[in-house]
């Protein structure tokens, strides 16, 4: 059935345009009339959804098509109607009453069309939106493998503006002079057309208040015009404070307002130097993580609040102050939110290693062209990627990328993600891949920068660290999730070590399908410190610990010794922010570690090793001396990490000296062994860490014999909205012990149950892997109450209930 949506008119307003399309996966000029086979959509929306792994690229690459129709009133006429498009993975035809009225060649990047020239006014029209998924289009970020899957669909909003024929198009904000007392703001106004002298008036105020903090009126005497305003008493952005700005422009034609258009802005001055990145003339070392915008069952299809749940979790949950929207620019939504929080983002165009020929070249520099005019005012932004990620020198082509991106946007700085050493340096930044971190035991995090560019006037920083050198899946043992998360802070460490490297990007933020050349042969790359669901894997406290805001304690262990090749524990790691850890047995006072004894100092706050797991209980319960019980120690600590039989050989030295001068015997090693450090068979230990700052405990973590299961759920909102589209919640499970420890084997099926206003997004059953796992749940259209009931063999099943506005 076909529903006619008809638009009222509010000049400059946005019409959402996200809801009554129909959609086909296949297209053919049958669309047009076509009164069966199609599916009633909403956008976003994925071509097709798929499972969570251990499917096909194919099944996303088609020729799909959605339709929709509308009412053209009357009074639309002599107006112009445009149409935008902020996502259509990956080439968009668009027709108008059967006839072509636009083409965009870009998955990643917004277009308008204006379809003013194909309506029927005063009648029922119809839009047709032909979509290309297909991976052999020649444009970026195609042409070779990929190491991610690029889905299909109008994954992004969609809405209509209805302008009079003259309006404002563009509206480009550049603020000077930030750390003088009288800062500058530069106003660019464009209109799609001029014709005669107009007036125009902007003001500024602070983000989200009415009262404006200047309002001035201007003369038009062509298309584009740029006014400058000096302004006093102006909150600068910062990464604590991110004080923001709209800049408001009205356009008048005999009196009459016809023109109206806001952009968001703010005052700050980001600086590459060669030794480094500097905010508001102060340095700053980027401490990163690369993101993709893709989630499991919908691929790139997710609302607004994903969005920004996705840039809450980076700030708020992994502590970083900088993301890296790997490969292609990312919804709107993310960036705003990054402005927001106070997020640095060093965004790129699309592309993966691949150059394509004259023609992809063309489209890759019309996709420079568009990230820089449609990010520009975003005052989180502070570099553009301008080569295609990984991607050998090019002479014409990057001088042509860095000339636009320059051209456009003089006030930021542009780097090149590249791979190779001594590459050409067409940008101001050598962005630089480093994956020369091996896990070996004295080496560096991070390669010398001299080693890899001569260019030392130039600013350096690392876009890509760890990824496949060390793939780690939630449900891997816990030796491999700890060196995942030691390789992060190694090379964090190091980063921060280097006083001219401006920061690094580790990859990656979260686990991510990918094609059949890359990742476990699951297409999935195991590379996140998250799983898909954004469940943090042990490396993401590594991250979180870095940040003041919150208290952070994470053991890196269950305390299992069973759990590691020949019961051998070895050191296990604490990651906190705090100032000492107090590590107990059994309620005994075993040691108090200081986080500045931690072996990563330069980091702000290093991996704390609990290498001492016997404290003075030689002393006091074996009577003792100190010299010999530290020389025991010696000894268990050793045969705990190496095995009594691997001992090295100054501790072997160690054990000769307690035989020969105390009289021990092996026996007597086995007991204490045994009694203080293995304790086979023993009565169930438990062990307690506390973290303390400033001399009180703000969080302290228990580990014992795991005797019940708790389903612990995450809900990122339950105050559902259907603002412009669907709303979706994220709904993040673990698998819980009593003292609400992850119980990474548990990876048991769940199920999953909706009633109410919501559905569930993906099957109603999967199992925990890693003990952890998720669903999503999306709005019906309907208002009202929800509710998701999980279940599980073996734990209390839980309700989460849900309300529902339209
Ligand atoms: C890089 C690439 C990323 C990802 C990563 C995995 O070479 O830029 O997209 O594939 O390797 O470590």
């Amino acid at each position: 059935m076909y529903v006619v949506y008809i638009v009222k008119v509010n000049m400059g307003k946005r019409y959402d345009w996200n809801d009554g399309w129909e959609f086909t996966e296949e297209f053919s000029e049958h669309i047009f009339t076509q009164q069966e086979g199609l599916t009633e959509v909403r956008i976003p929306h994925t071509v097709r959804e798929t499972p969570f792994h251990y499917f096909s690229e194919s099944v996303y690459q088609m020729e799909s098509a959605y339709r929709r129709a509308f009412y053209a009133k009357e009074e639309w006429r002599g107006k112009k109607i445009l149409v935008t498009f902020e996502g259509v993975a990956h080439e968009a035809f668009v027709y108008v009453n059967k006839v072509q009225a636009g083409k965009h060649s870009c998955g990643y990047t917004a277009f308008t069309v204006d379809i003013t020239p194909y309506l029927k006014f005063g009648s029922t029209n119809q839009i047709v939106v032909r979509v290309d998924s297909r991976e052999e289009l020649n444009v970026p970020p195609f042409g070779n493998v990929i190491d991610y899957m690029t889905y299909g669909g109008i994954y992004r909003d969609v809405y209509v503006q209805i302008e009079e024929p003259v309006y404002i198009s563009d509206i480009y904000v550049t603020t000077r002079h930030c750390l003088r007392k009288v800062k500058e703001a530069e106003i660019e106004v464009t209109l799609n057309d001029w014709q005669e002298p107009m007036l125009g008036e902007f003001l500024i105020r602070k983000s989200g208040e009415s009262n404006c903090i200047i309002r001035h009126n201007f003369e038009i005497e062509k298309k584009q015009i740029t006014k400058k305003i000096e302004l006093e008493d102006v909150t600068l952005w910062s990464l604590e404070k991110p004080a923001l700005y709209e800049c408001v422009v009205n356009l008048y034609q005999d009196q009459k307002q016809v023109s109206t258009r806001k952009v968001r802005f703010g005052f700050r001055e980001a600086q590459f130097l060669a030794d480094g990145f500097y905010l508001n003339g102060e340095k700053v070392k980027i401490r990163g993580l690369n993101r993709h915008q893709s989630y499991p069952y919908v691929g790139y299809a997710m609302p607004k609040s994903q969005q920004i749940h996705d840039a809450d979790i980076l700030k708020k949950e992994l502590g970083v102050n900088a993301v890296r929207t790997s490969h292609y620019p990312q919804s709107q939504y993310f960036i705003d939110r990054c402005d927001e929080l106070g997020l640095l983002v060093f965004t790129e165009l699309p592309g993966w290693q691949h150059i394509g020929d004259d023609k992809w070249k063309e489209t890759a520099h019309r996709n420079v062209e568009e990230m820089v005019l449609q990010y520009r005012n975003h005052p989180s932004i502070i570099l553009w990627g301008v080569r295609i990620n990984e991607s050998a020198d090019d002479d014409s082509f990057y001088q042509k990328t860095n000339q636009l991106a320059h051209k456009l946007d003089p006030s930021r700085a542009t780097g090149g993600v590249r791979c190779i050493k001594n590459s050409k340096l067409y940008e101001d930044v050598y962005t630089y891949n480093d994956f020369s971190y091996e896990g070996k035991l004295g080496q560096s995090g991070i390669e010398p920068r001299s080693r890899v560019t001569k260019e030392s006037a130039a600013s350096y920083l690392v876009s890509e660290y760890n990824g496949h050198m060390f793939p780690t899946k939630s449900f891997d043992c816990e030796e491999h999730r700890m060196e995942h998360a030691l390789r992060h802070a190694q090379v964090v460490n190091d980063i921060a070590k280097a006083p001219s490297i401006a920061g690094g990007f580790g990859w990656c933020m979260a686990d991510y399908n990918t094609h059949k050349d890359f990742g476990s042969g699951d297409r999935i790359c195991y590379h996140g410190v998250m799983d898909m669901f954004r469940n943090p894997k042990t490396a993401a406290y590594v991250y979180q610990a870095q940040q003041e805001e919150m208290p952070v304690l994470e053991v890196g262990s269950s305390m299992d010794i069973g759990e590691h090749p020949g019961c051998y524990m070895r050191d296990i790691y604490v990651f906190t922010n705090a100032d000492s850890i107090r590590f107990y047995k059994n309620d005994v006072l075993i040691k108090e570690y200081r986080s500045k004894d931690s072996a990563f100092k330069d980091m702000a706050h290093g991996p704390i090793a609990i290498t001492d797991v016997i404290g003075d209980q030689l002393i006091t319960k074996e009577g003792f001396s100190r010299r010999k019980s530290e020389l025991v120690k010696k000894v268990l600590s050793d045969s705990m990490k190496y095995g009594m039989n691997n001992l090295p050989f100054e501790t072997k030295l160690v054990a000769a000296r307690l035989v020969l001068f105390y009289g021990m015997k092996l026996d007597d090693a086995v007991t204490l062994y045994n009694t203080y450090v293995g304790i086979w068979g023993g009565k169930s230990i438990s062990y307690r860490f506390e973290a303390v700052k400033d001399g009180k405990v703000v969080k302290s973590i228990c580990k014992s014999a795991v005797n019940e299961i708790h389903c612990f759920v995450d809900v990122d909102h339950t105050d559902l909205i259907e603002e412009n589209s669907y709303d979706v919640a994220s709904i993040r499970i673990r698998a819980v012990d009593q003292h609400g420890n992850i119980l990474p084997y548990y990876q048991e099926p769940v199920t999953f149950a909706t009633t109410g206003a919501i559905e569930l997004i993906g099957p109603d059953t999967i199992s925990l892997k890693g003990g952890m796992g998720g669903t999503y749940v999306r709005t019906r259209g309907v208002s009202g109450k929800g509710i998701l009931t999980i279940k599980g063999a073996q734990f209390k099943a839980v309700s989460i209930e849900f309300s529902v506005t339209k």
